[in-house]
Order: structure tokens, then C-alpha cells, then sequence
């Protein structure tokens, strides 16, 4: 079993393509593992509690509950519109969540994981987290990243960090294939120097913050947000549910000896990823076969500086989708950034992208296998005659094509696998420049080789319908139906070999898949 899940978003704003990034990221996994032949589960969700949810409910004249039922909505919604379909979804209020955070709370305290003190500190109001002296600045001050910093003093409860950090930087230099990718390892082993010594506090006070899950043992306080958060993933996994919850068979989905995929942006690595959630499953009992892959992506930027609502450097999903079409948003958002590193949204080039790979190259493909075909052999596909040089070549190109798309994919790189399919494309339409099909039709004695060089076009729009699916599961399967193929669903990676399409194959109509998007260019 392939068990993937993405970072839960906080439902205290609206969805932004940051967000709709890593879901469209994840979706397109998910659909290429199936491809692969592998069982997916696909787990997203939102992470609803927390001090910001409660201030923004309060600003709003309305309850946590309420305003979180709005906004969750919002995400949801926009997952619909983009296409990503999960398996499973997740809702930090669910009860059966919240019953697994008290389950698991109960059983780290009665090992004895958790004590209670009182400490005097700093604390960031917007990170809801207590600063310690390694969070200053050089000049020795909290920096405007922590937004409100007040001085308290409180009881809290704590888990014991500190007895997992020795394991963890052992866990971590022996087993490097579970931080992607692999330049983060050294940031992360960074941060677990300066970290030694130092316990995780897991609880709010209430008179601080309600909007949170009740400790079991301690009515006096809610779990911080990021301990009921990073639950999720075994929660909604079925870890310790009653057979009749509803939830998946947690030793199925998540075995002892099988690391699950979490998708999660750079900025949730350190701490709460790389250092809490592996010491929370360490300290849970999960083995070291059992710690999960940690994929991190980077972030998108707008013009060169991060999104922020506070100076409307933000770009709503939902208009893009209105104004360009879900496929080219979706094409858009893996193609132009590299899995891991950082990268600028751009309008220009969305539209430039869309326009050169999809509506022309590929585009001209298709006019020229399935429209030719259909008025030069009235839509019947023929092997043809013998082999030349350009054709031989043609099928080395697409066999390179899709080695190249599968290491890449396999090693979630999604924009190298695209470009590896667009090689394979220009290919075909340079073969096609150069045999004329066009030319060939005007004299009968061509009618064989015309055949074969029409065939060797329809086969890679066949192969590159395929390969596109797990991208543009909506444009894949139109082409599908123009070309006639069965159910996208029926072919498995190791399906694609020459000769997907039949001798006598005879395709439908065809129609333009990817038109041309016309927009005034944007300074
Ligand atoms: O961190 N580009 O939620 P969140 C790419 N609730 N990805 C971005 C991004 C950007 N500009 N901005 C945010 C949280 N993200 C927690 C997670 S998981 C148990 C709890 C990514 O709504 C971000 O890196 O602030 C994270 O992976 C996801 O969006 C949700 O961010
Ligand atoms: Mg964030």
C-alpha cells in the first residue's frame, strides 16, 4: 500500500495557490502510483483548532465552530473544482480524531512522556509556541516573524523531547532516504544540535485558548495545536479505531515495515515535522522501519517575495481556475517548479507553458495523428510498411521518453517528467515536418507509408495520453475517447509498449483538447 497525505491547511483564511499546490502535487502522485500499479490511499485535510481560529471567530462575531465549518468549506470546495481526489479527509474536530489525540495523550503520560511545570518565558502570540533564546536575532531580539512576543508564566504540560533527540539524529544519518530532498537532511540535523535538551510544551491553559481538544487527565487545558495536528495522519488512518469508525485498517495502510509519504512545505519541517512528529512516533512505539518519508516542497513566490494576505500578495486559486481552466492551472503548478526548491508564480508564463507544450506542440500532434487520420484513412489506424531510420528513431525517442518520465516520477519529480513527455512530443513533430503526411496523401502509390507514419503518430498520442493522466486526468481522458482507448483506468505503466493501438484500429472524431488561451499579457 502507497499511503500519501499532505499537510493539514489551517481553516483560519482562504485557500491560496501555495495550498493548491501541494494538493495538485499529491493528487498527481497518487494518480501516477496507480498508474504504477500500486494501492493508493490518499489522506488531505484541515487543521481547524488553534489560538488564530478562535481570535478570527471572536473578530467575526461567531463561533469557532461555525467559522470553521465556513472555511473548511472554502478548501474543500476548491479540491472539487482542481480535480484532487482523496481517499480519505481529514478534520482535526472530528471526534474520532479528538478521541485518538485523549487515547494518546493518556497512554504518553502513563508511560511517563509527559510531566507538568511551570515556566516563565516569551511567548509569540502568532506562533502560539514559547520562544526560547535561540530564537533571537544576532542583535538579541525577537524578530517581527514572531509578530507579538508577551512575557508569562504558566503551568503547562510537556512531552519529553529530549529522550528522542539522541535516537532521532542516529535515526536520520543512517536512514537518509527519508528526508526528500536529500539537502534538507543537513538543515534538519542542524536544528537537532541546537534543539538537545530541550521538552516539547503540549498544552494551552484554558483560560488562554478553549478552541482546542480537552487533555484527558487535565480539564484545565487544550492540546497545543501542532500535537492534535500532526495526529491527523495516524488518526484518519485508523491507528487504535474501533473496527465500525469508518476509518481505514490502520495495519494495512501504515504495516510495520512500510514508510508512508507525507507532502509538506519547507517551512514545517523544523520543528514540527522532522523533529516532533518522528520523536511522537518514537515515542509512541512506531519502529525505525516504520518513520515516514518526509517530502518537502519549496515555496511559491510572487515576485520574488513570499505571498502575504497582509499586503494582497496573494493569487485565489479559485479566479485562476475561472479565468484559465482547471487543466492549465493544474499543468501550470507542477510544471513550473522544481519539487523542493522555490519558485515564482508568473501569469505570463502559465499562459506561456500552456500555449507552447499543451496547445501547440502538443496540440499539433493530435491535429496531425488523429485529424489527418480521420481525413486521409477515414479514422482507420494501419502498421503500414517496413521500418525506416525516422521511424526506428521515433520509437527510441518514446522509449527513452518514458524511462525518463518514470525515474522522474518515482522520484517525485513532476516537472522533469513533463518535460521528459514534451521531448518525446517535439520529436513526433519534427518527424512529422519531415515525412509530410500531407505530401504522402496527394499520390496513392505513398497509401502504405502513409499509413505507417500516421500510425507512428496516433501510437504516441496514445502514449502520451497515458503518461498526461495522472496531470490532466480531464484532457487524458478526452483524448482517450477521440483515440478510442479503453477506460484510462484499464492501463497500467507497463502496458505502454509499441503497439498499444491495434492493426485496423479506428478512432472518433476528433476535437481540439487544449485550445490556445488569448489574454492581454500582464506588465
Ligand atoms: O502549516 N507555497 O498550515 P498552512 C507552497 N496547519 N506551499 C505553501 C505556501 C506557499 N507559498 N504557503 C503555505 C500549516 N504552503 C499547518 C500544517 S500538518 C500536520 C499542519 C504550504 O495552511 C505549507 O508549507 O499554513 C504547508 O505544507 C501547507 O501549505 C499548509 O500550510
Ligand atoms: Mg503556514
Amino acid at each position: 500500500m502507497f499511503y500519501l497525505t499532505t499537510a493539514i491547511d489551517y481553516t483560519n483564511g482562504s485557500p491560496h495557490i501555495g495550498h493548491a499546490y501541494e494538493k495538485v502535487l499529491a493528487d498527481v502522485i497518487a494518480r501516477y502510483r496507480r498508474l504504477r500499479g500500486d494501492e493508493v490511499f490518499f489522506l488531505t485535510g484541515v487543521d481547524q483548532h488553534g489560538q488564530k481560529v478562535q481570535q478570527t471567530a471572536e473578530k467575526e462575531g461567531i463561533s469557532p465552530e461555525e467559522f470553521v465549518k465556513r472555511t473548511t468549506r472554502k478548501f474543500s470546495s476548491l479540491w472539487e473544482k482542481l480535480d484532487v481526489k482523496y481517499d480519505g479527509w481529514a478534520e482535526t474536530i472530528d471526534e474520532r480524531h479528538k478521541a485518538c489525540v485523549r487515547a494518546i495523550l493518556s497512554e504518553l503520560k502513563e508511560q511517563g512522556q509527559l510531566y507538568k511545570k511551570a515556566h516563565a518565558g516569551f511567548y509569540s502570540v502568532r506562533q502560539e509556541q514559547f520562544l526560547q533564546e535561540r530564537d533571537r536575532d544576532e542583535a538579541g531580539n525577537f524578530g517581527p516573524e514572531w509578530g507579538e512576543v508577551v512575557e508569562i508564566e504558566e503551568e503547562n504540560w510537556y512531552f519529553k523531547l529530549s529522550d528522542h533527540t539522541d535516537w532521532l539524529k542516529d535515526f536520520i544519518e543512517s536512514n537518509p532516504e527519508v528526508i526528500i530532498p536529500a539537502f534538507r537532511k543537513a538543515e534538519l540535523l542542524n536544528a537537532l544540535e541546537k534543539n538537545s535538551g530541550i521538552d516539547l510544551c503540549i498544552s494551552r491553559p484554558k483560560e488562554r485558548l478553549q478552541w482546542g481538544i480537552e487533555f484527558p487527565f487535565d480539564e484545565n487545558f487544550v492540546t497545543y495545536v501542532w500535537f492534535d495536528a500532526l495526529i491527523n495522519y495516524i488518526s484518519f488512518a485508523g491507528y487504535q479505531a474501533a473496527p465500525d469508525a469508518g476509518l481505514p485498517d490502520f495495519a494495512k495502510l501504515w504495516p510495520a515495515d512500510s514508510r508512508p509519504v507525507h507532502i509538506i512545505g519547507k517551512d514545517i519541517l523544523i520543528p514540527a515535522h522532522g523533529i516532533y512528529w518522528l520523536c511522537m512516533l518514537h515515542a509512541m512505539g512506531f519502529t525505525d522501519a516504520q518513520m515516514p518519508r518526509l517530502l518537502v516542497h519549496g515555496w511559491w513566490n510572487i515576485r520574488g517575495e513570499k505571498m502575504a494576505k497582509s499586503t494582497g500578495n496573494v493569487v485565489d486559486p479559485n479566479e485562476l481556475a475561472d479565468k484559465f481552466g482547471v487543466e492549465a492551472v493544474r499543468y501550470y503548478l507542477v510544471r513550473d517548479i522544481v519539487t523542493g526548491k522555490d519558485s515564482d508564480f508568473d501569469m505570463n508564463r502559465l499562459i506561456m507553458l500552456f500555449n507552447t507544450e499543451l496547445a501547440n506542440e502538443l496540440g499539433n500532434l493530435c491535429n496531425r495523428a488523429l485529424n489527418m487520420s480521420q481525413r486521409f484513412t477515414g479514422g482507420v489506424l494501419q502498421l503500414g510498411g517496413p521500418l525506416t531510420e525516422d521511424d526506428t528513431a521515433l520509437q527510441s525517442s518514446l522509449t527513452e521518453s518514458i524511462a525518463a518520465y518514470q525515474t522522474a516520477m518515482d522520484e517525485f519529480d513532476v516537472s522533469k517528467g513533463l518535460e521528459a513527455l514534451s521531448r518525446h512530443i517535439v520529436h513526433c513533430n519534427q518527424y512529422a515536418e519531415r515525412m509530410k503526411p500531407w505530401e504522402l496523401n496527394k499520390n496513392p502509390e505513398n497509401k502504405e507509408r502513409l499509413a505507417t507514419v500516421l500510425y507512428h503518430l496516433a501510437e504516441s498520442v496514445a502514449h502520451a495520453t497515458v503518461l498526461l493522466s495522472p496531470i490532466l486526468p480531464d484532457a487524458a481522458a478526452k483524448l482517450a475517447g477521440q483515440l478510442n482507448l479503453p477506460a484510462l483506468t484499464a492501463f497500467k505503466l507497463t502496458d505502454l509498449h509499441w503497439g498499444l493501438l491495434p492493426d485496423g484500429h479506428v478512432i472518433e472524431k476528433p476535437s481540439p483538447v487544449f485550445p490556445r488561451i488569448v489574454a492581454e499579457v500582464e506588465a
